[in-house]
């Protein structure tokens, strides 16, 4: 028998490869590149999971768990997914919530993710985030451009269930501009990670802890007019509510053309499309 040349070794290594690095989401197969992350496999293959604390190219941070998924413990064995498609394996009964931000993807992974169960469980986390901070979505001038309003329209929430805690935190409106709201700051620490890690400053940084945990500003004052923050940073941008905002931007789109009346969140890529009409650098 003839042995396999070098370069057909290197062919079917790469396919062998290709076949390994792949995972099944809500039974879709996609790719994933060593070191990926579940859900970054999962947007870039057009597969969106609910999410307010990642951004792709930022650390995973894993504080608001709405990227939550069930991996489902699938002892198979060769020719398992011929009688699956049969129907003689009944469906798998063990599985494990991880969040798919912080959980890399791993070969031959079977992930659920669009389930009533769990988007309830994540319509729940997303009403706390509503009640703990003061979200008057009427009054903001980011509605229609906020991802945790979109969210919520997205897992069908209709009303904030708990009781509110309307929180009194201090506003910052020293900067000529740009602005802090800490009133609607869900404590992504998206801007901390984009100021650090994008911007090449470290202006923000979360103080306290549970309920008294809040967003201070790094300077000396702790005001952001003496922080080194400009309006065109990644990190004023990257607010994922009304909490950070450019002065004299507001309602500018006019209803109807914001970011979300034009789209669901689950159609667009976040990692792209961040208030384009504010100039995102
Ligand atoms: S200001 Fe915005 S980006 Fe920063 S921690 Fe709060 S919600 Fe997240
Ligand atoms: S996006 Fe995963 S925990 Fe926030």
């Amino acid at each position: 028998m003839r042995r396999p040349g070098r370069a057909m070794m290197k062919t079917d290594n790469r396919q062998d490869q290709a076949v390994r690095n792949t995972i099944t989401i809500d039974g879709r197969e996609i790719p994933f590149q060593p070191g990926q992350t579940i859900i970054d496999a999962a947007l870039e293959a057009g597969i969106y999971i609910p999410h307010l604390c990642h951004r792709s190219g930022l650390s995973p941070h894993g504080s608001c768990r709405l990227c939550m998924v069930d991996i489902v413990d699938r002892t198979e064995t060769l020719g398992d997914s011929d009688r699956r498609r049969e129907g003689k394996i009944q469906e798998e009964t063990r599985s494990r919530s991880v969040a798919a931000c912080t959980m890399p993807a791993t070969a031959g992974q079977w992930i659920r993710n669009n389930t009533p169960e769990l988007n309830e469980a994540r319509k729940v986390i997303t009403q706390m985030l509503f009640t703990e901070g003061n979200h008057i979505c009427p009054s903001c001038e980011h509605s229609g451009n906020c991802t945790l309003q979109a969210v919520a329209y997205y897992l069908g929430m209709l009303d904030g269930h708990f009781p509110p805690f309307f929180p009194r935190r201090e506003l910052d409106a020293s900067h000529p501009t740009v602005m802090l709201d800490r009133d609607r700051c869900i404590l992504c620490e998206l801007c901390v990670r984009a100021s650090r890690e994008a911007d090449g400053k470290n202006v923000f940084a979360i103080a306290g802890r549970g309920t008294r945990a809040r967003l201070i500003v790094n300077s000396a004052s702790g005001m952001l007019v003496d922080s080194d923050i400009e309006m065109h940073d990644l990190a004023v941008h990257v607010c994922p509510v009304g909490a950070i905002l450019i002065k004299e931007q507001g309602y500018r789109v006019p209803i109807g053309q914001r970011t979300f009346d034009l789209h669901q969140v689950e159609e667009i890529d976040l990692r792209k499309t961040i208030l384009p009409e504010m100039g995102q650098k």
